[in-house]
């Protein structure tokens, strides 16, 4: 990644640039606290951003990097960054998951690919889906530790 790309947790104050990030994906960051997110900078400018969520385990959440600066590494520093963060936390469980259409992605970080069927096991929005059986999210999960 360019040495003038900084990554760092995200502040209150750049909520409404991830937003802004996010609806360019129309990836919605409704009830995602601020604190559960970090962002990837040039200057003062947000040119990516993710979160990590906590339901019954850790979530991946809302990974986007702005058009311009996509195929840098910032995607990989951001999601290496958020991993660090958790993997320190003792109540962190055993892995961490994503739910994703950007499987290849993910598995340049090591995840790997669980069976669709997983999806409704693992969260309750899923399971209560009648778009389940056509979903075109892979779900992927990381071993922690
Ligand atoms: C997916 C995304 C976050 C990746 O960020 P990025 O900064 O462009 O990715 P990087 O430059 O860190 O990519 C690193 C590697 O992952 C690969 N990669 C990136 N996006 C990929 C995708 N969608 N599918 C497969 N591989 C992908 C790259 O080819 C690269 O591989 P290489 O090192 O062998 O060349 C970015 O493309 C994006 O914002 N996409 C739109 C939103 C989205 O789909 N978010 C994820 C789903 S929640």
């Amino acid at each position: 990644m360019s040495p003038d790309i900084k990554i760092r947790e995200a502040l209150p104050e750049d909520r409404e640039s991830i937003q802004v990030l996010m609806s360019t994906y129309f990836l919605d960051i409704e009830g995602v606290a601020i604190e559960d997110f970090a962002v990837a900078l040039t200057g003062t400018k947000i040119v990516g951003a993710g979160a990590i969520v906590y339901g019954r385990f850790p979530e991946v959440h809302s990974i986007a990097v702005h058009p311009n600066y996509r195929g840098k590494g910032i995607g990989l520093s951001l999601v290496r960054y958020l991993l660090l963060r958790i993997k320190g936390s003792s109540d962190a469980g055993s892995c961490v998951y994503a739910r994703t259409t950007s499987p290849g992605f993910f598995e340049k970080l090591g995840f790997a690919e669980m069976e669709p069927a997983s999806k409704a096991r693992l969260w309750e929005d899923c399971a209560g889906c009648d778009r389940l059986n056509t979903c075109r999210q892979s779900v992927m999960c990381l071993k922690l530790g």
